[in-house]
């Protein structure tokens, strides 16, 4: 953690900041996205579905080619299972990864004590551990009726932040709305990861509450994960770059 925490002091700029979604169905695709993009991009965001149907092959090959990955898999499970799988992952030298801050303190540590020594062992980076504190799509209604959380959904953000600081997370992956709540639960040097992002020249798709790349940045987030308008744009290579731009203030 200390490692991490010493990174983010020489802060990100730029390119650096900007992760790519790689919501596409196979890896030829995906692979061909980050050869199109990587000089543009700082990261490549590899989800559930892309890593259901590629498996771990898709991260050896993204090694092979030297990109930097965020494995966006959101652990969830008893603290022995969520170490192991956090072994697996972070011995294959990613730069990012996640867990459900809701599995509590003890996974969070099984989960980075276990992504350290497989790193060690593997003569890679220690990865970055991202904690999820509440899903966007998770409603103040959801969270209240089915969750049965009386909570805001702010205050629980709040509070699964703090819980992810304590239990040594690195960050948090959170909307660009949550960052003043979770900066005044865990101070600056906590990272946060931000989807949700159009540019003012984009679709807003199916995403509700979105900020540009700029106000985000503004707002005090460290990196933004982007998808469709980069992945969609007719100039995929010139969005990531007018992104980037907007990142670099
Ligand atoms: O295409 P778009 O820019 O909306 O893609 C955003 C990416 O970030 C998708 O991979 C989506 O699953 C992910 N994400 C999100 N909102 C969250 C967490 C992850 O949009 N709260």
């Amino acid at each position: 953690m200390q490692e991490t925490k010493a990174a983010k002091m020489t802060e990100v700029k730029g390119k650096e900041r900007l992760i790519v979604a790689l919501d596409v169905p196979s890896m030829d695709e995906a692979l061909a996205l980050v050869e199109e993009l990587r000089d543009e991009v700082g990261m490549f965001k590899v989800g559930l579905e892309l890593f259901t149907h590629c498996g771990t092959k898709l991260l050896d090959e993204l090694k092979r080619l030297e990109a930097p990955v965020f494995f966006d898999g959101k652990f969830h499970d008893i603290p022995n299972t969520a170490a192991a799988a956090s072994r697996e992952i972070a011995g294959r030298g990613v730069e990012m990864f996640n867990v459900h801050a809701q599995g509590g303190s003890e996974m969070i540590k099984a989960a980075q004590k276990a992504a350290h020594e497989a790193a060690d062992a593997a003569k890679v980076k220690r990865p970055i551990l991202l904690a999820v504190t509440v899903l966007t799509s998770i409603s103040q209604e959801i969270l209240t009726n089915d969750l049965g959380i009386s909570d805001k959904v702010d205050q629980v953000v709040g509070r699964y932040a703090a819980l992810a600081y304590r239990s040594g997370a690195d960050g948090v992956v959170a909307s660009a709305k949550e960052v003043p709540i979770i900066r005044s639960q865990v101070g600056n040097k906590f990272i946060i990861v931000t989807p949700g992002i159009r540019p003012t020249w984009a679709s807003e798709d199916d995403q509700k509450r979105i900020v540009t790349p700029k106000e985000a940045v503004e707002m005090g987030t460290d990196y933004v994960v982007v998808g469709r308008p980069i992945t969609r744009a007719k100039d995929r290579k010139d969005a990531a770059k007018r992104i980037a731009e907007e990142l670099s203030i």
